[in-house]
């Protein structure tokens, strides 16, 4: 971050310095929201949760180096007192990426694959100059301004994922750092029951690309009607990407290697070159062209974009991880977050990956649906009962539209296999678990060298235990 005296962090955040603060006292960063991550020089931020009130750590925090709490009232230590820490740290958030006009600053947003786009976009940036992007998934009104804040005057693009719970929150993001590039993904069924309904999602994630100045650039995914939509609702000039013959950024030739991994010609206006992904699964195809849309609209030569695309193995965790195990067993870990567009995704990578193999599939009732929430259940319970497994694991509550759609359709294969792939028939043992553990201990009974699992469910349920209790039980 720039380095800020107390003095100054108060004036931006109309706080009162509180408990003998040094004024002059200067924050090097970083600034943190969890005790554990002080460092000498940070700025620890109090936030009173459900669980834990930040500001019982104000001395711990102070004890381990840092300068001072950003808190919402008076602490054993000394601190800036806020009337409150988010808008505080927006604001701080806000004033930072204004003194920092050096730095381009590109938005991903999209219902799913937002954190493989920006994850894959900033390998790219940083081939053309430093980078600053969010560990993991944080997108929100307080993971966001905390990746902002530790940009500095060497940053020159921050990568940065926008998510929406509901209408106006990607437009506040905006605010804090004014994106120059906009990337719109899909707009699929996440979060679906928050919103209700598609459109409203995609008027949520449309905020975006409203929020881009005239010389900025909107990339828009050729392939989703309401992204394509937006075009309509930007000052910017409009990228497409997809496969789709408009689509200036286009994947062409598009082929899968037995394992899942896609393969494509990237074309440009500009030339084009042949890219071999080592990430696993149809959508992969449609991020890694979102990022090379806009690492092409920053000058990237598109002979360098394929390349890096070529070589990128997926850096945050639990998406599509593919792991065989010694005794070729394969492991597909895709426990990082569930919703149906992304089941369907993975039911497909696991149909590739296990083509000719006995396949089993780990999964738990999604969540956050609204009121579509019993249908939408018992279709995934179809499309895993329809997706010729020799054994289905269902871990945790609310199982049973899951566990009924999977009953039926296990029972009339012949309706639900796209494939008309029959193993299974009938057969097919369907066995509900509590939780991540229990799921693990149910599928090893049943798995040979070989076979290939998939584990995928919401956030909630955990399940990157089983597939780390599945890798031998190292958890981290
Ligand atoms: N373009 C896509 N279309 C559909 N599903 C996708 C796409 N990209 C990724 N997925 C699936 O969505 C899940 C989450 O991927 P990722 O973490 O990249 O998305 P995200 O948008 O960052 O999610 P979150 O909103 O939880 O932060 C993975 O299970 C992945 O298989
Ligand atoms: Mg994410």
């Amino acid at each position: 971050m720039i380095p800020l005296p107390l003095a100054r962090i108060a004036e931006i955040t109309s706080g009162a310095l509180s408990g003998m603060a040094d004024p002059r006292a200067v924050v090097r960063g970083p600034v943190v929201i969890d005790s554990r991550d002080v460092r000498p020089g940070s700025l620890f931020v109090a936030f009173k949760g459900a669980r834990v009130d930040g500001h019982d750590y104000a001395a711990q925090a102070v004890r381990a180096g840092a300068v001072a709490v950003l808190a919402s009232r008076a602490v054993d230590a000394p601190a800036v007192v806020v009337p409150d820490t988010a808008a505080a740290l927006a604001a701080l958030a806000t004033a930072q990426s204004a003194a920092l006009p050096g730095a381009t600053v590109i938005g991903v947003t999209g219902s799913a694959g937002k954190t493989t786009t920006k994850d894959l976009l900033a390998r790219l940036t940083a081939r053309m100059g430093a980078t600053i992007a969010p560990v993991g998934s944080f997108n929100n009104e307080i993971g966001h301004p905390l990746t902002v804040l530790r940009a500095d005057h060497e940053t020159r693009f921050m990568v940065l994922e926008l998510s929406a719970r509901n209408i106006g929150h990607i437009r506040a993001l905006t605010r804090i750092a004014p994106p120059r590039i906009g990337v719109v993904l899909n707009v699929g069924t996440a979060h679906l029951g928050v919103f209700g309904g598609k459109e409203a999602i995609a008027k949520a994630k449309g905020e975006l690309v409203e929020a881009l100045p005239r010389d900025g650039v909107a990339v828009l995914n050729a392939d989703d009607p309401l992204v394509r939509e937006m075009a309509a609702r930007t000052e910017a000039r409009v990228t497409l990407f997809g496969r789709a013959p408009e689509a200036a950024i286009r994947a062409e030739d598009v082929t899968f290697d037995e394992r899942g991994r896609g393969s494509y010609t990237l074309t440009t206006p500009s030339g084009s070159a042949r890219v071999s992904l080592l990430l696993y699964g149809e959508p992969a195809v449609e991020n890694s062209l979102a990022a090379a849309a806009a690492a092409y609209e920053l000058g990237l030569p598109v002979a360098t974009i394929a390349a890096e695309l070529s070589e990128a193995t997926p850096r945050s965790r639990w998406r599509m991880e593919v792991t065989d195990r010694p005794d070729g067993v394969t492991v597909i870990n895709d426990a990082y977050n569930a919703n149906p567009d992304s089941m369907r995704a993975a039911f497909a990578a696991l149909g590739s990956l296990g083509r000719g193999r006995r396949r089993f599939a780990v999964i738990a009732a999604l969540r956050e649906l609204g009121e579509d929430s019993t249908q939408l259940n018992t279709d995934l319970g179809r499309l895993a009962g329809g997706a010729g497994l020799s054994g289905l694991v269902v871990a945790g509550p609310e199982a049973d539209p899951v566990l009924a759609g999977a009953s039926a359709a296990a029972a009339h294969p012949g309706d639900m296999s796209p494939t008309g792939d029959m193993s299974g028939t009938g057969e097919m043992p369907i066995v509900h678990v509590p939780d991540a553990e229990a799921a693990a201990a149910q599928v090893s009974r049943w798995l040979r060298p070989g076979d290939v699992v998939l584990v995928k469910g919401p956030r909630a349920m955990s399940l990157e235990r089983t597939a780390e209790l599945l890798l031998g039980g190292a958890t981290q």
